[in-house]
């Protein structure tokens, strides 16, 4: 009996972690290095999976094994979605994958706890902050169900809606993601650590293009 109490208590502290056993099963799992989620989970250094919660609403995970103890208060995790041509992924295109990208973070900012937000990568390209981050972040319906740091693994789960959020009028709505179903998007991911309210660069985050495009 108390092993199986046990089992169900390791069960439950698993399950609040990346699960990738779950992913191709209405979720679509991208991690580095390439193939680790079939073939050896535990040595992800770190991935995203995203999924359609319901008809306007995306699921997203992101987690990362190597931001070290403290990375809720000290680091960042951050999604782009990449419509355009993307040099690392589509060599016919000399565009910065990372450039003028809508951007889904679980962010440590001024040293607080991770808590989630929108961001915005320029065209230089460089993340920043939107000036009504706030606002537009409501206007989607921004919000974070998990938040993780167990096992050397940072996790946090993100929603968003991405389709037919109140965005008219609103300053900047082109810089939040809304999901256009013309168009196919590369994944990019960068994780590291924070300074202030900024997504530091150096020394270089962890960063992931996706090898392929995807619609949700
Ligand atoms: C952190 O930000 C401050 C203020 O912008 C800057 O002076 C400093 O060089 C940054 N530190 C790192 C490690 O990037």
């Amino acid at each position: 009996m108390l092993k199986l109490v046990a089992c169900f208590v390791l069960l439950g502290q698993v399950s609040s972690l990346f699960d990738p056993t779950t992913c191709g099963q209405g979720k679509t799992c991208v991690a580095i290095p390439d193939g680790c989620i079939t073939t050896s989970p535990s040595t992800c250094q770190q991935g995203i999976s995203f999924k359609r919660s319901s008809a306007s609403f995306l699921e997203v995970e992101l987690f990362s094994n190597n931001l070290g103890a403290n990375s809720a208060y000290t680091s960042y995790m951050a999604i782009g979605f990449q419509p355009a041509a993307c040099a690392e992924v589509e060599t016919a295109s000399a565009m910065p994958c990372m450039a003028s990208t809508p951007v889904m973070e679980c962010s440590a900012l001024n040293g607080r706890l991770m808590s989630p937000a929108v961001s915005w990568n320029t065209a230089d390209p460089q993340n920043v902050r939107i000036d009504n981050a706030a606002d537009l972040a409501t206007a989607v319906a921004l919000s974070m169900s998990a938040l993780e740091n167990a096992n050397g693994q940072t996790y946090c789960k993100l929603t968003q809606r991405i389709t037919g959020a109140p965005l008219n009028g609103l300053p900047n709505a082109n810089q939040v993601f809304q999901y256009d179903p013309t168009q196919k998007y590369a994944i990019l991911m960068a994780a590291g650590v924070t300074n202030g309210s900024v997504l530091t660069h150096h020394p270089h985050p962890n960063t992931m293009v996706s090898k392929m495009r995807y619609q949700f």
